[in-house]
């Protein structure tokens, strides 16, 4: 199941999905957020650079969510940057996208790490990517 807010986004991944004839995807056109109820169990769950865009409270609620309703939890996203470059780089990046106050309150809270910190994920597994400030976590 894949959801996104957008119904331009959700029309395509369906239009790709007729396409290429798959048949094991569904896909919602939803907004998530603190009133989010679901109760189908899933053996992964995955976000992928979502948790930066929406309120931190609505992230911690969302990742307590796929954790209640998943296994194995995986999230790609921006992590703390290592360099004032990087820094800069996110900033340059962030600054301009509509949703730049979520983005410095989500850097407050100390990036991905801090909302796993919050939920008190444990086992959590990091693997580096190609851009150095975005990572992928592996939480069981
Ligand atoms: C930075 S994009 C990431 C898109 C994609 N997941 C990826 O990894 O490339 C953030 C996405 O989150 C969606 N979004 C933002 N707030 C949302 C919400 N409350 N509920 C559902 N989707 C939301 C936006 O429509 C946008 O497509």
């Amino acid at each position: 199941m894949g959801i996104d807010k957008s119904k331009a986004l959700i029309d395509h991944a369906k239009n790709q999905k007729k396409r290429k004839n798959i048949t094991n995807i569904d896909f919602s056109c939803e907004e998530l957020g603190v009133d989010y109820k679901h109760s189908d169990t899933y053996d992964f769950s995955m976000a992928s650079l979502f948790f930066h865009v929406i309120p931190t409270s609505e992230a911690v609620y969302l990742m307590n969510k796929m954790r209640e309703i998943s296994s194995q939890m995986i999230f790609c996203g921006f992590s703390c940057p290592d360099t004032m470059q990087h820094k800069l780089v996110i900033w340059l990046d962030q600054k301009f996208s509509g949703h730049y106050r979520n983005f410095v309150a989500y850097q407050k809270f100390g990036y991905l790490e801090g909302i796993m910190e919050k939920i008190q994920c444990s086992n959590v597994k990091t693997y580096t990517t190609y851009i150095p400030f975005i990572k992928i976590y592996m939480v069981n």
